[in-house]
C-alpha cells in the first residue's frame, strides 16, 4: 500500500493537496447531485430501473458496494505507516468510520428481507463512492489529520460524537423495524410504525444523516463536512420521494407524519 502512494504521489504535501481537492470536488458533486435529484430518483429499491443496467441480487451488491469503505481503510492502517494514529482524536474518529462500515458490510446485507435487485450503474457508482470515500476520510484521518491536545474534550467534539452515535442507533433500529415488516419471502410493502417512523418517512436516512452531521462536527475538516454533505444530499432526497411514494400507496398513511425532519419537514 505504501508503495502504491509513493507511485501515486511525490511528496505528502502534494498528497494532502490531493486529498483537499477530493474533498471540494465531493461537495462540488454533491451540487450537481442534488439538481439532478431534483428530476430524478436514485434508482435502485422500489425505484429501480431495468434501463441503468442489469439487475443485482440485493445481498451481493449491499456487500460488494460496501466493501471498499471497510478494506481501504483497513489497508491504510495496516500497510501505509500511518503516522498520526496514536493519537486519540484520530482514533476515536477512525473507529466511528470503521464500525459503522463493519455493520453495513457484514451484517446488514445479509439481514435483508426481499430487497429489490440493484441495478447495476447504482451498484457500480456506489462500489467507486466508497472507496473514494474511504480513502479520503481515513488517509487524512490516520496520516494528517491534528487536533489540539484536548480536542476530545472541546464541545465540538463531544457534541459531534453524540450525535454520531445516536444517529448511528436511529439507522440500526430503523432498518430493524423496516425488515421486520416482511416475513421471509415477502416482498412487499406495509406502513412503518414505531422509532422515529412516528415523526419521519425516512427515519433511517435521518439516523445516517444525523451520524455523519455528528462525525463531521467532531472532525472538523473539509474532508468529514464533504461526506455529510453529500449523505444529506442523497438521503434527504431519497426519504422526500419514499414520503410521496406512501402518502400516494397507502390511503392511511398517517397524515402528520413529515418525509426528514420531524415536525418541520
Ligand atoms: N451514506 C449514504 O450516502 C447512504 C446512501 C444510501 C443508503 N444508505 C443507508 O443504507 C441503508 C439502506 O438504504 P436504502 O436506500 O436501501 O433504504 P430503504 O429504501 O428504506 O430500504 C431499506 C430496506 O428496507 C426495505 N423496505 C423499505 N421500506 C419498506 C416498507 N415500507 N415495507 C417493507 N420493506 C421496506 C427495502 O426493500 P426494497 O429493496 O424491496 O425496497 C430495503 O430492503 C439505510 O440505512 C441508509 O441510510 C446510506
Amino acid at each position: 500500500m505504501e508503495v502504491v502512494l509513493f507511485g501515486l504521489f511525490s511528496s505528502e504535501d502534494e498528497e494532502l493537496y490531493i486529498l483537499d481537492c477530493m474533498a471540494y470536488c465531493m461537495i462540488f458533486m454533491a451540487v450537481g447531485v442534488f439538481v439532478i435529484l431534483l428530476f430524478e430518483k436514485l434508482r435502485y429499491g422500489r425505484y429501480s430501473d431495468s434501463k441503468y443496467g442489469f439487475p443485482v441480487n440485493a445481498k451481493f451488491a449491499w456487500f460488494v458496494q460496501e466493501m471498499p469503505s471497510f478494506f481501504v481503510p483497513l489497508c491504510l492502517l495496516v500497510w501505509a505507516s500511518p503516522a498520526k494514529t496514536s493519537l486519540l482524536p484520530n482514533q476515536l474518529l477512525i473507529a466511528m468510520y470503521i464500525f459503522h462500515y463493519a455493520q453495513r458490510c457484514f451484517i446488514y446485507p445479509f439481514l435483508i428481507r426481499g430487497g429489490k435487485p440493484t441495478p447495476f450503474i447504482p451498484f457500480a457508482l456506489a462500489f467507486v463512492f466508497c472507496f473514494y470515500n474511504g480513502y479520503m476520510q481515513i488517509r487524512y484521518l490516520s496520516h494528517y489529520a491534528e487536533y489540539p491536545a484536548d480536542w476530545v474534550t472541546h464541545p465540538c467534539f463531544t457534541a459531534g460524537s453524540v450525535l454520531w452515535l445516536v444517529g448511528w442507533v436511529v439507522n440500526v433500529h430503523s432498518d430493524h423495524i423496516l425488515r421486520n415488516l416482511r416475513k421471509p419471502g415477502e416482498t412487499g410493502y406495509r406502513i412503518p410504525n414505531g422509532g422515529m417512523f412516528e415523526y419521519v418517512s425516512g427515519a433511517n436516512f435521518l439516523g445516517e444523516i444525523t451520524e455523519w452531521v455528528g462525525f463531521a462536527l467532531a472532525g472538523h475538516s473539509v474532508h468529514s463536512s464533504a461526506f455529510a454533505i453529500s449523505t444529506i444530499v442523497m438521503l434527504a432526497s431519497r426519504a422526500v420521494h419514499h414520503h410521496k411514494w406512501y402518502l400516494a400507496k397507502f390511503e392511511d398513511y398517517p397524515k402528520s407524519r413529515k418525509a426528514l425532519i420531524p415536525f418541520l419537514f
